[in-house]
């Protein structure tokens, strides 16, 4: 089988990986870099042109699309859809687990804990009061909604130091969330990597002396870590209400219990993979493997049962 890794670059980690586990199970991997697709649309036959190549027999695709290209990204994805290829990500998907405010707003029609959180696209000084101590009062969080890598995060430890934050971000046409901030968590987070359904490795990340934010690219370190049944079910749940079959969950240590702080759904296997030493680049290889083989069977079922059908009918006439 051809499949497609969709990344910018094989000098990346988990695009080597799987390449690799690709390789490793006898297929055959291509590296396509979705920033030079071309989409040609027409009517009963979409196509994609990549580097003078027609992509045709690519028989799934592995979507790695970087936080700035998401738009680009899922359009990609959604030509591939058009051509029936199987992806271990639905362009949706992609979309929906992007935008954090989307996916809160998602996660909140569930039962599962969430830290609380507002938005507000261009708040009155006196509403941003008036949100700050809706969500517990200050310290608060405050993201940008597209923020990733722990970039776009901030802690403002007083009103005022929220207000001039918003109103900067406001300043740049930047919408901003304002979340709860869960202190007990101590600088931690818990990543919950998911395939299929099935969680295949978990670590608890600590952030670097000082810093609130656990993220590994801000200098965090990370431990294997055992999860109770409780951060079990809600990190599934959530990785459910998404759609992702493959996906990161992120979970806060609360007082209160687990709280989902994202769904990451281009996770980071490097991380995952030297802590808990699990092959879980394999592991997502495997499930899209058996995906295309299922959505083969099962279109070589519906071909056969139309031909049974045709017969019939001349048969008959
Ligand atoms: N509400 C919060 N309370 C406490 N810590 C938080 C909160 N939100 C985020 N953090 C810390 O900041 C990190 C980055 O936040 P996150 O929402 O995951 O943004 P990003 O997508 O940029 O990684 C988290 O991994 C966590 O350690
Ligand atoms: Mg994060």
């Amino acid at each position: 089988m051809k499949i497609a890794i969709l990344s910018m670059s094989d000098k990346l980690y988990s695009t080597q990986r799987l390449l690799e586990a690709v390789r490793e199970r006898g297929h055959e991997p291509v590296l396509v870099d979705y920033r030079h697709c071309n989409l040609i649309i027409e009517q009963g036959k979409p196509s994609i042109r990549y580097r003078g190549q027609d992509l045709h027999d690519i028989e799934g695709i592995i979507p790695r699309i970087a936080a700035s290209y998401t738009d680009f990204g899922s359009a990609v994805i959604r030509h591939f859809e058009a051509m029936g290829v199987p992806s271990s990500l639905s362009s949706i998907a992609l979309v929906r687990s992007r935008d954090k405010l989307r996916s809160f707003q998602h996660l909140s029609k569930s039962g599962i804990g969430i830290p609380k959180t507002a938005f507000a696209k261009s708040p009155f000084d006196d509403d941003v009061t008036a949100l700050v101590n809706e969500v517990g009062g200050a310290p608060v969080i405050l993201k940008l909604l597209e923020s990733s890598l722990g970039k776009g995060v901030i802690k403002a430890d007083s009103i005022n130091a929220a207000k001039s934050t918003i109103e900067a971000f406001s300043g740049i046409k930047k919408s901003i969330i304002i979340q709860e901030f869960i202190e007990e968590a101590n600088g931690a987070d818990i990543r919950v990597f998911i395939v299929n359904g099935e969680i295949v490795g978990s670590m608890k990340r600590q952030g670097k002396e000082g810093d609130f934010r656990s993220n590994l690219h801000r200098g965090g370190t990370a431990e294997a870590t055992e999860l109770s049944k409780k951060e079990c079910s809600v990190a599934l749940e959530a990785a459910k209400l998404l759609d992702l079959n493959v996906a990161g969950v992120d979970l806060l240590r609360a007082k209160r219990g687990p709280l989902i702080l994202e769904v990451n759904s281009s996770p980071g296997l490097q991380g995952i993979e030297r802590v808990t030493k699990v092959d879980v680049a394999g592991k997502i290889i495997d499930f899209l493997i058996r995906d295309i083989e299922k959505k083969r069977a099962k279109k070589a079922r519906l071909k056969e049962k139309a031909k049974k059908k045709k017969a019939l009918k001349t048969t008959k006439n």
